[in-house]
Parts: C-alpha cells; sequence; structure tokens
C-alpha cells in the first residue's frame, strides 16, 4: 500500500485513452489498492489511473459508504441532467459547473475479475462519469463553456506552477480531516 504521486493537467497521461484489462492480475489488485490509499490522502472521492501514470482502463470511487474498485468501467444507461460543480484531483484549485446526467448504469469488473453493475444518483453518479471520462482522456474543463473554459484557465496559470514536472506529490495522510460537508464544492474527483 502506497500514496502515489499524481499526474496535473499538461501531462500528456491525462489526454491519452487507456487499455482495457484483460486479467485482473495480483499488481492490478495493488495498484488499486495504492490508487485507494492516493485518493484517501487526497481527500478525494474518485481516482482514475491516467491520474498516477498508469494507462490501464481502471478507477476507484468512494462516496459515503460506497467503495469500489472498477475495471473496464463503461455507462450502459443515463436518465435526466444535473450541473454540478466539479474539481479534480489533477487540475488543483480549479471549478466549474458541468452538466452532467443525473443518473448512470455503470458495468465493470471487480477485484476479482467479475462483472458488476452499480447505479449513481447525485455525487456519486457525478463521480462515476468524471472518472469515466478520465478513462477516455476527458477533463472536466472539456465540458465548459469558452469563456468558463478561458476563465478556469486563468485560476490554473495561477496554480501550476507549484507543480514541476506536472507531479503533484501528495502528503502520506491528509493534513487536515474535513467533513465533506463544509466543501461548498467538489475538488475530490
Ligand atoms: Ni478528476
Amino acid at each position: 500500500m502506497a500514496v502515489l504521486p499524481l499526474t496535473v493537467l499538461g501531462h500528456p497521461i491525462l489526454r491519452q485513452a487507456t487499455t482495457p484489462v484483460t486479467v485482473v492480475t495480483d499488481e492490478l489488485r495493488r495498484l488499486a489498492d495504492d490508487m485507494i490509499d492516493t485518493m484517501r490522502a487526497a481527500d478525494g472521492v474518485g481516482l482514475a489511473a491516467p491520474q498516477v501514470g498508469r494507462s490501464e482502463r481502471l478507477c476507484v470511487v468512494e462516496v459515503g459508504e460506497t467503495l469500489l474498485t472498477l475495471f473496464n468501467p463503461e455507462i450502459i444507461a443515463r436518465e435526466g441532467k444535473i450541473k454540478w460543480e466539479e474539481g479534480c484531483l489533477s487540475i488543483p484549485d480549479v471549478f466549474g459547473w458541468v452538466e452532467r446526467s443525473a443518473q448512470v448504469t455503470v458495468r465493470a469488473l471487480d477485484r476479482d475479475g467479475t462483472p458488476f453493475e452499480v447505479t449513481g444518483t447525485e455525487l456519486l453518479g457525478v463521480c462515476l462519469q468524471h472518472e469515466i471520462d478520465h478513462l477516455d482522456g476527458k477533463l472536466f474543463i472539456d465540458h465548459l463553456s469558452f469563456l468558463k473554459r478561458r476563465s478556469a484557465m486563468a485560476d490554473w496559470d495561477e496554480q501550476k506552477g507549484k507543480y514541476p514536472n506536472q507531479i503533484r506529490v501528495l502528503p502520506a495522510a491528509p493534513a487536515t480531516t474535513v467533513a465533506h460537508g463544509e466543501h461548498d464544492h467538489d475538488q475530490r474527483l
């Protein structure tokens, strides 16, 4: 178990599509465990493999009591619309309102390589869509209008100098424990 460095905006791997996993090996289970450690160290609710410099189609999600490891996730059903103020562990301190499906059903393989389905709404639904976007080389800023995206990129220009070589090194444990209700937007995706 380990906390891994995160890639941030500008790192090319964040823009590359991932490769489906054919067999869930012990090495990939260890990677998923490290991603869970990393997500928690960043006070996150989701993390996708490209954010730790890997190209497998794998993400982890933890919303409330729900902890999921998803290999090869695909959205198989969508319903309704919702707007959510999103951020991203790979674009720290930048936020934007994104329109998503209000409810999604995702099919994936679990840690044992067994297919399962999960349906999510609100933060879980938004998080599933945000992480699956990562696996297709997409970021939440891609969903913003031209002007909002330009404003978000101006915010990022003030932040990016903190991350040499597009790498964000996390402390091994969260510096503070912030109750999720205290966030007024989601910088945890
Ligand atoms: Ni993200």
